[in-house]
């Protein structure tokens, strides 16, 4: 493309203020050298764990959206932001997807305030002309193609399901993840005659500490890694 071209180009995009605003906050975060404490990194991390066992304190609806306020600024691919949750919460809720469970996790979920059922949308590409302008032919990737649909739609979901996670922590909730449970008596269920279907369960709640084991091995770097 020629200088002229990109000029041209640069002069007509009616957001070349925001993209300046973006960059101006960018350079300012990444001037601020911001280093990650270490409360914050227990809190996440390090010394986080994963719940099987949860006081009788209910999570409000507020802390529900102050945690999806947060994941959803993680990244996915084309912005595609495939993840939908369903939060289960009442009796009845829980009634229905109780049996769908395998039976050493039903009474984990029974008694966590609320469990999230992180699905995805195989037709996630019907928002991107919103989601993606840079593209305004984006869901043609996708429209005629189920296995295009579906491993994006996998992928991306379950990006968003991690940072789903994380992100519950950070508002202060303790987090289990579950995917022993059938996946297809789930979407029969709660997804029936949608484009949704269930990835992964995340317990949510204030934990009974005392329902944890010790923490298990994580691979060392050096078992991990590779750099070429
Ligand atoms: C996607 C996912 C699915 C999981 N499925 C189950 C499950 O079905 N039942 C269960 O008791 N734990 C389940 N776990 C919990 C893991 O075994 C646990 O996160 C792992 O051993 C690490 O534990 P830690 O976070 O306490 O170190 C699951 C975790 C994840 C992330």
């Amino acid at each position: 493309m020629s200088t002229t071209a990109t000029a041209e180009n640069t002069s007509k995009d009616p957001f070349e203020a925001q993209h300046e605003e973006a960059r101006k906050a960018a350079q300012i975060l990444q001037d601020e050298q911001i280093a990650v404490d270490t409360a914050t990194l227990r809190l996440l991390l390090t010394e986080a764990r994963t719940h099987y066992g949860w006081q009788d304190k209910p999570v409000g609806e507020n802390t529900l959206r102050e945690l999806y306020e947060l994941a959803k600024m993680g990244p996915t691919s084309m912005n595609q932001q495939p993840m939908r949750v369903l939060f289960i919460q009442s009796a009845d809720a829980k009634d229905r997807l109780e049996p769908c469970l395998m039976p050493p996790n039903r009474p984990k979920m029974r008694t966590a305030p609320v469990t999230a059922i992180i699905a995805y949308d195989l037709n996630f590409w019907e928002e991107l002309p919103r989601l993606f302008p840079p593209n305004p032919d984006a869901q043609d990737n996708f429209r005629n193609n189920t296995t295009a649909a579906q491993v994006n739609a996998f992928r991306n979901g379950t990006l968003q399901g991690a940072y789903f996670m994380i992100a519950a922590r950070a508002v202060g909730l303790d987090v289990g993840a579950m995917s022993g449970f059938d996946n297809a008596k789930v979407d029969e269920e709660f997804f029936h005659g949608t484009s949704l279907k269930s990835n992964f369960l995340v317990n949510l709640g204030y934990a009974d500490t005392s329902k944890i084991f010790r923490r298990l091995d994580r691979l060392e770097y050096d078992e991990v890694c590779q750099t070429l």
